[in-house]
């Protein structure tokens, strides 16, 4: 006889309270527990009733899958990846440009597409659950994992990664192409002390809640599912061990009805590195208790959990309202009426076909930022016949496609050697710079290509041979940037300077004469004022996935306008750091002895082939309280010859505070595509309750007094008209 759970015409509630009332306290805590593949996933299954695995791949799927309906109640497995940018390591997938790459393109729009397509091919292949959009702030860009990050800015964190959110979970989670996002790492992360990976963040709760927490308040309004728990500890507390955070917060504060998963054997950290807790036990009490309800790569949680509650240190009400999270997700998702089995034919139709290639190519092409053009000398003119390639970045797969994706670190992880998923992963349908340049430039132009050094071993360089065929050349194109090693979890770095015999290379090209046109493939900023000193135009490619060589070349032949604007700010010297724009004002005007505090490249900035002009701010209030709505609205003219599109920025100052505020802060943001010539009104809107502050209480309040609105084409002041506007 079918039982309530497995009747769909129940809600998910019922159906969920139901099975809850089935189950043994073995089953429950099995449902608690996540690990990866590659240990004994059989008896996973049929012993300990495991809930989800991560990083399964290939036929594997299915056949757990099959194994999970024939257990006692037929609980189906949910199955998480990390298809952050694309479904990056399953082979013949769509790869994207990576998340800071995708957020120079300012389009929430276009965000939510991609985040559809990954949805799909992720499903297709038996998966049900990404863990993205990462929402960490991108401040100190020695951390690793700044490619992860939408970069530096709350607002627009929260703007994309709402986007990606709906983009992944759909219209309602039991559409046949929804998939689970999963906030992370909540929170405070990537302010780690030192850029070091998952060290403590000294970050007071004002704080907290003035940059850390919106753009996680915002994953919640946008419905987020799941939500993942940092590494790093605030003020003594590990995040996976805050029930401030996981609970007070989260749950009661801002409504969230999804379920908290911790991060790789973060439970565990929490005695054997962080030390809070003397005992495995205490330390599955204390994330039991904080409001984790499931948890990643810790195996000995399944005994120890079922201990606890045995011994009467954790209440079996605790494992039940977790429990109940979980699985009521699972029923949302419709995974107890369809399994959602990889399907083969799907696979072969969806993973990597055209219309989604073509997506990845517009997402390149929209993630790449012209930072210079020294009179003209992009796009390439006619004139120009005979191209030297050089630099260790044309031709590197793994450098263009970024980190979580093929070659990186967390590749080794995923592979399981017996099934068809790789180790031969194919790089066939990847365009490298090299292939889309030489591609694009056909008969034309002659493309002459010379590696000229490696990105990492300073001796080995054939630079006489790039200065050779630079020589014999009207134009020089060097790729330069970094590559995975060099970024990723736990991969922080001390110096952002090119590495190897890149900067060398650089040198002894711009010896030649010729047009130098600089080229950079990299997961982060890095400190190359000598590049925007001496290069005559530069590009910044970013990790632009597997579409990046078609868009670098279109972007460089004109065949497109470049329109990505910076969502991080490129520091001149690291000690510089941290540079990002809405810094607190200080009175000594934070210059250095050596320099001033101005990064190379502010956030916001980024050029076009054409110019647009800014004039006639005007900017009204609807009613001066809260209630209100600003509006501000500016004339732009595109004074060039090309049609381009402009990202207007607004910024508020508050004038007055009574706590320090920020220099400027983004409040809004609006697309604007212009034909040459053409002039045009835009007109942006922000709340007034948006220019609230988080007082010395830690309460938000908005405070009256004036308000300095900017509207412009970056956060640089001088690209930036102001007016005042005052609240009441
Ligand atoms: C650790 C990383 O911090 C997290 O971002 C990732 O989702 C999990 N491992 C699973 O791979």
């Amino acid at each position: 006889m079918r039982q309530r759970y497995q009747d769909a015409s129940h809600s998910p509630q019922d159906r969920t309270l139901d099975l809850l009332s089935r189950m043994t306290l073995e089953e429950k805590i099995g449902q608690m527990c996540q690990v990866d593949g590659r240990h004994d996933p059989e008896t996973w299954i049929q012993e300990r009733h495991i809930g989800s695995f991560l990083h399964v791949t290939g036929g594997e799927p299915e056949r757990l899958q099959k194994l999970a309906s024939e257990t006692r109640l037929g609980i189906p497995i949910l199955f998480g990846i990390d298809a952050i940018h694309g479904h990056a390591f399953q082979n013949g997938a769509t790869v994207f440009p990576t998340q800071l790459a995708l957020a120079s393109s300012w389009n929430p729009q276009l965000l939510e597409e991609v985040a559809r397509v990954t949805a799909v091919e992720v499903l297709s292949t038996g998966l049900h659950w990404t863990f993205s959009p990462v929402l960490c702030i991108g401040r100190d860009t020695r951390w690793g994992r700044i490619g992860e990050t939408f970069g530096e800015d709350p607002y627009l964190i929260g703007v994309l990664a709402a986007a990606m959110i709906r983009g992944y979970q759909g219209e309602k989670l039991s559409d046949p192409c929804s998939i689970l996002a999963c906030a992370k790492h909540f929170a405070a992360y990537g302010e780690s002390l030192g850029g070091r990976d998952s060290a403590e963040s000294e970050v007071s709760e004002r704080k907290l809640r003035s940059i850390f927490l919106p753009p996680f308040k915002e994953a919640v309004r946008a419905g987020c599912a799941t939500f993942m728990a940092g590494y790093n500890a605030i003020d003594g507390t590990p995040c996976s061990a805050s029930r401030r955070l996981l609970t007070e917060i989260l749950r009661e504060e801002w409504g969230f009805s999804g379920f908290v998963v911790s991060d790789w054997n973060n439970v565990g950290h929490l005695h054997t590195t962080q030390k809070v807790a003397s005992t495995l036990e205490e330390a599955c009490e204390m994330a039991l208790h904080a409001g984790n309800d499931m948890i990643m790569s810790t195996p000995e949680f399944y005994n120890t959990a079922i201990r606890l509650v045995k011994e009467g240190r954790i209440k079996e009400g605790v494992i039940d309202a977790a429990c109940s999270r979980i699985l009521q997700l699972k029923f949302r998702l419709g995974l107890f009426d369809d399994k959602r089995y990889p399907d083969k034919s799907r696979t072969a139709d969806v993973l990597g076909c055209n219309a989604h290639r073509e997506k990845a190519y517009e997402a390149a092409l929209e993630s790449m930022v012209l930072l210079k053009n020294h009179e003209g000398t992009l796009p390439f003119s006619d004139k120009i016949k005979r191209i030297a390639l050089i630099g260790p970045n044309c031709d590197n797969v793994q450098s263009q496609l970024g980190d979580w994706s093929f070659g990186a670190r967390e590749f080794e992880l995923i592979a399981v050697p017996t099934l068809d998923y790789h180790p031969e992963y194919d790089v066939s349908p990847i365009i490298t710079l090299r292939e889309g340049i030489r591609r694009r430039a056909c008969e034309n132009v002659q493309v002459v290509y010379e590696k000229g050094c490696d990105l990492l071993d300073e001796s080995s360089h054939s630079i006489g041979r790039a200065i050779k065929i630079a020589d014999e050349s009207d134009a020089i194109i060097a790729v330069v940037g970094d590559t995975n090693i060099l970024n990723g979890e736990t991969r922080d770095r001390t110096s952002l300077e090119l590495t190897g015999a890149q900067q060398d290379l650089l040198c002894a090209l711009k010896q030649t004469g010729k047009p130098l046109v600089v080229v950079l493939v990299c997961g982060k900023p890095l400190t190359v004022p000598w590049i925007a000193a001496n290069a005559d135009a530069v590009l910044l490619a970013w990790n632009s996935g597997m579409e990046g060589g078609r868009a670098v070349a279109d972007l460089l032949f004109g065949d497109h306008n470049p329109c990505g604007k910076l969502a991080i700010s490129f520091p001149r010297h690291i000690g510089q750091l941290p540079v990002y724009y809405n810094q607190l004002p200080g009175w000594h005007g934070g210059t250095y002895v050596e320099m001033d505090s101005e990064p190379l490249y502010a956030f916001g900035y980024g050029l076009s082939y054409t110019q647009f002009i800014y004039t006639d701010l005007q900017v009204s209030l609807t009613e001066t309280g809260a209630g209100g709505v600003l509006t501000a609205s500016v004339k732009i003219r595109n004074a060039g010859t090309r049609e381009g599109m402009e990202i207007v920025q607004l910024y508020v100052h508050d004038v007055y505070s009574s706590v320090t505020t920020p220099v400027k802060v983004l409040k809004g943001f609006q697309r604007a595509a212009l034909k040459s010539g053409q002039e045009s009104t835009v007109t942006i809107t922000v709340p007034v309750s948006a220019l609230s502050l988080i007082d010395r209480q830690c309460r938000e309040v908005l405070e009256p007094g004036e308000f300095e609105i900017m509207v412009g084409s970056s956060s640089r002041d001088e690209d930036l008209l102001r007016q005042l506007v005052t609240v009441s």
